[in-house]
């Protein structure tokens, strides 16, 4: 019999790409509930850490929130055929925690499970495959003021939520992430406090740390139990790609320590049986580890799992606390993406951060897409998991011309610059499954609320209207062509 495939008859009139990728190689977008969806108090949502944090003077730059965001809760299928007209094969989005399970406790709301149904049955039809991330950062406020992220009976209503959720939807969504970025969760949301609930104690935030790992591998295992056998499950880690400024012992002693608190705290107890005993060494006198970390813990952070995803921006350069170096305010933002006299680093405050290079996007973060490959094929060769580049972008100050358009080169050049070091990872073996350019929509960028645009697609904020970037139509391109021209 002879099987005509669709996307060969589709693209038979498009030139071969130079740099080819895998195929079924899934050419995404992401984006988080918070960021998008505004409806904040609408169909049973409640408050969240970050509509608490948003509210709290001088926390969010221009005291911007995620009230309206962007809309996407009413706009969603308008959004969705702006993503199939670009040709988009996956999209990442993450569910509101506070939607479904609005005190994180209790039953879920099937108003808050609705939405989620109807934008997952919109991506369906338009032969979009969804990629649902649990947790972006959205902990019901209530949880919070029982105690948040430090207190262990967080992991346990984690998992709880991922059940629900899983329940409900599992029959429509092949892909599950439970976190995204713990790190940000537990060291800029309790460290430095930058990020919601803006707690600054180092303790706290290593405490975080440990019950967002047992939090996941609690939802792992939830998740296996009401998903199809067919489902995959995922968590996405920003792995900072550490460099040492120089090859000096003290400063490569600089690199393990920022690698232990930055990177092994999660990948150590997912995959590799448990905390090492550098990091545990280094934050000692902050935390008791024997104490936070129970017997079986471990085993149950390192349930299995089937797809690891990397959110790349930038490498992360350190070099050993000198007296004489003054941090700059770009380095320093650049260890933690914001500004803070508290640390995001704790045991490991002293090291000096620099910038990789001076080319920097409208964050301030360098553009060195070979961290991207080094990333990748690092984690090839410790974790021999199939990855996903679940976020990779770039913010720049888009202008809209007086014709309506937004040209933006620098984002198109970002872009190619980081699918070429994932297709030289391809090449050098590392199982590279899919990217998911961060972001679809201009959006709310945390702290730094609208100020910043990551978006392919412009959004003005006054009247919602979607302008797809030069990048946009840039990156259908190279979908259609499966590849860089
Ligand atoms: C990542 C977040 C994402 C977005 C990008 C720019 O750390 O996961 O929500 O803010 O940074």
């Amino acid at each position: 019999m002879t099987m005509t495939d669709p996307t060969t008859a589709a693209h038979a009139s498009v030139a071969a790409p130079r740099v080819a990728f895998p195929p079924g190689f899934a050419w995404g977008a992401a984006t988080a509930a918070y960021q998008i969806e505004g409806a904040a108090a609408e169909d049973g949502r409640t408050p969240s850490i970050w509509d608490a944090f948003a509210k709290t003077p001088g926390k969010v730059l221009n005291g911007d929130t995620g009230d309206v965001a962007v809309d996407h809760y009413h706009r969603f299928r308008e959004d969705v055929r702006l993503m199939a007209d670009l040709g988009l094969t996956s999209y990442r989005f993450s569910l509101s925690w506070p939607r479904i399970q609005p005190t994180g406790r209790g039953p879920a709301v099937e108003r808050g499970l609705d939405f989620y149904r109807a934008l997952v049955d919109t991506l369906l039809e338009h032969g979009i495959s969804p990629v649902a991330t649990l947790y972006h950062w959205d902990l019901p406020q209530d949880l919070e003021e029982a105690g948040g992220w430090p207190v262990r009976e967080t992991a346990y209503r984690f998992a709880e939520y991922a059940a629900l959720a899983g329940a409900a939807l599992g029959d429509r969504i092949p892909v599950w992430t439970t976190l995204n970025e713990p790190w940000c969760s537990a060291f800029l949301g309790y460290g430095s406090g930058v990020h919601a609930p803006g707690r600054t104690n180092p303790a706290d935030a290593l405490k975080a740390a440990h019950h967002l790992n047992l939090g996941h591998g609690l939802a792992v295992g939830a998740l296996r139990e009401v998903l199809p056998a067919s489902a995959k499950i995922a968590v996405s880690l920003n792995l900072h790609l550490v460099r040492p400024l120089t090859d000096a012992p003290e400063d490569r002693e600089a690199a393990r320590r920022i690698e232990a608190v930055g990177n092994r705290v999660w990948t150590g107890p997912m995959f590799k049986g448990g905390y090492d005993e550098d990091l545990k060494a280094d934050t000692a006198h902050i935390v008791d580890w024997d104490e936070l970390v129970r017997p079986g813990d471990e085993a149950e952070i390192g349930r299995p799992i089937d797809l690891l995803g990397l959110n790349y921006y930038n490498p992360t350069v350190v070099s050993a606390p000198n007296g004489a170096v003054v941090e700059t305010a770009e380095a320093a933002r650049n260890d933690g993406h914001g500004d803070s006299e508290f640390s995001c680093w704790p045991g490991s405050e002293d090291v000096v951060f620099h910038l990789a290079n001076d080319d920097v996007t409208a964050m301030g973060w360098p553009i060195d897409a070979s961290g991207l490959s080094d990333s990748l094929v690092g984690m090839h060769n410790d974790f021999g998991l199939p990855l996903l580049v679940t976020e990779n972008g770039a913010a720049f100050e888009d202008v809209v011309g007086p014709d309506g358009e937004v040209d933006d080169p620098e984002r198109v050049r970002y872009v190619e610059l980081h699918l070429q070091a994932v297709a030289d990872a391809i090449a050098a073996g590392a199982d590279v499954r899919g990217y998911y350019l961060w972001s679809f929509l201009d959006n709310f960028e945390w702290a730094y609320g609208y100020s910043k645009r990551f978006g392919i697609v412009h959004v003005d904020y006054d009247t919602q209207k979607r302008t797809p970037k030069s990048s946009a139509r840039w990156y259908a391109e190279v979908i259609r062509r499966g590849g860089l021209a």
